[in-house]
């Protein structure tokens, strides 16, 4: 019978050499054991020899072994690195063993993996700082946990991300962990008496976590089950949550009868639909100019809403006044209000691509937007874009109905839910009416498509590949659609 001795009871590095080189050695899981700083070991045990120079067999392991025996050695069960070892042992000759369910050794090892990482997410939900003032002026912020595994040095490292600019210390009666601003450190395990007793911060906690309690949203069960009753005698909050919760009803009864009536998500859906339907029934007035280019100059006044005034310049619509389609944005982004032309930048040239590989010639197409200037709110040196308001886009409706007029197209293709507003005269859903041709008039159709930016800012790149393709598709059905507007 062998022994390995290991530094403290989460040791996985510790573990890890010592089950390598038992391996190597053709020690067997039933002849090995591991102990922990100075506990008895089997009597009869000897010390692990060191590691042999040329083993007579080569350790290989599972791509997900090493992360999940990480996580079993830091079980309070006191078993589990023989549990680690003996499955260590078996991947030598038992391949696809992790993936085998029903194996006794495998369930076991994932139970505790499972168990590991629950006390771990307990433990960064739960840990409170308390702050004490040392000698000479420095403040330390002390917390005490209960861990019920060995996961301090695993889920110490989350602290220091989380609270880097301070000094601290948690506290547990398993080990405790020490950040100075520059290292961590592991210390041994604390008692309760270690733990300071009352603070500023303490008093702010609870001013918070009371005002913050929703009394309408109390779940007595989800609130248990989230915040077991084992850790709330170390939570400050926890002293207010018997009386929060028996005053919740009445709480809840005076916040229905104060409560004020803002108007609901959905009614306000209704009053911009209804505006929009408004707008389209409105007639138009006024001469018209006759050519694009004569419109152009007029909206260079243009003062119909107040987004003239921080915007750069109108940014009209361009192309030949009498293209086939008519591509409507959103408004001009930051570049576009520069240069004055539309669909320049960023969200430009996922259009330009997607043109390109539906085969459309840009040149022929007529591209403009709902709103002919860039709405922004400044932050440093920085411009954000901003969605213009129903009442925006229905100030400039007059120019795209002008556009219209003027160019009359085969095709008006919307980008975006605001362009297919600004066309339709009231709000719809991308989801509704994607990759539909929807007749407008008898010689008009409608396509509405998402809008490029959308595209952009999907975070994920299979998603982005995705909604890339699906965008190109539409822009093929445009060209279906109006075969004239093809590349040469
Ligand atoms: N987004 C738009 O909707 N239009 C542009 O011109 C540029 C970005």
């Amino acid at each position: 019978m062998y022994v390995a001795r290991l530094s403290h009871p989460a040791d996985y590095d510790g573990w890890r050499e010592a089950a390598r080189t038992a391996v190597e050695l053709g020690i067997p899981p039933e002849a090995m054991s591991f102990a922990v700083g100075e506990d008895v070991a089997n009597l009869f045990a000897e010390p692990l020899p060191a590691r042999p120079q040329a083993p007579a067999r080569r350790v290989t392991v599972a791509k997900a072994f090493p992360e999940l025996a990480g996580r079993v050695v830091c079980h309070s069960d006191p078993q589990r690195f023989d549990l680690a070892y003996r499955l260590l042992w078996r991947l030598q000759s038992e391949k696809g063993l992790l993936d085998v369910a029903s194996d006794d050794d495998v369930i076991a090892a994932v139970e505790m993996d499972k168990a590991v990482r629950r006390d771990s997410h307990k433990m960064k939900a739960f840990v409170r700082f308390r702050e004490i003032e040392v000698e000479d002026g420095t403040r330390h912020y002390i917390a005490w946990f209960e861990p019920t595994h060995h996961i301090v040095e695993r889920t110490a490292p989350f602290f220091v991300r989380r609270f880097t600019g301070m000094v601290w210390s948690i506290l547990t009666p398993k080990r405790s962990a020490h950040w100075d601003g520059a290292d961590l450190t592991f210390g041994p395990a604390a008692s309760v008496e270690d733990r300071p007793k009352d603070d500023d911060m303490e008093a702010l906690w609870l001013t918070y976590y009371a005002s913050i309690f929703n009394p309408a949203r109390l779940k007595v069960k989800a609130m248990q089950a989230e915040m077991p009753k084992k850790y709330w005698h170390n939570l400050p909050e926890a002293q207010l949550i018997e009386p929060l919760i028996r005053g919740a009803e009445a709480a809840s009864r005076r916040m229905l009868e104060t409560a004020p009536t803002l108007p609901s998500f959905r009614h306000e859906r209704q009053a911009e639909r209804d505006e929009m339907a408004k707008v389209a029934a409105e007639p138009r007035t006024g001469n018209q100019p006759a050519t694009i280019e004569a419109a152009r100059e007029e909206a260079k006044a243009c003062k119909a809403c107040p987004l003239w005034e921080p915007a750069t310049q109108t940014v009209f619509g361009q192309g030949p006044d009498h293209a086939p389609v008519i591509f409507v944005g959103e408004q001009p982004g930051d570049q576009e209000d520069l240069a004055g032309e539309p669909f320049i930048g960023p969200a430009g040239r996922v259009f330009d691509q997607a043109l390109a590989t539906a085969g459309i010639d840009r040149a022929q197409a007529y591209v403009t937007n709902a709103v002919k200037h860039f709405k922004f709110t400044p932050r440093g040196k920085r411009r954000i874009h901003q969605k213009p308001n129903v009442g925006e886009v229905r100030a400039c409706r007059f120019w795209l109905e002008i556009e219209r007029d003027i160019v009359k197209p085969k095709l008006i293709v919307a980008l975006g839910a605001t362009a297919a507003a600004s066309v339709l005269g009231k709000s719809v859903t991308i989801r509704d009416t994607r990759s539909r041709l929807i007749d407008l008039d008898p010689t008009t159709k409608l396509l509405v498509t998402v809008h490029p930016a959308y595209i952009l800012r999907l975070p994920d790149p299979e998603a982005q590949a995705r909604e890339t393709e699906a965008f190109a598709a539409d822009m093929g059905l445009v060209r279906r659609t109006v075969p004239e507007i093809a590349l040469a």
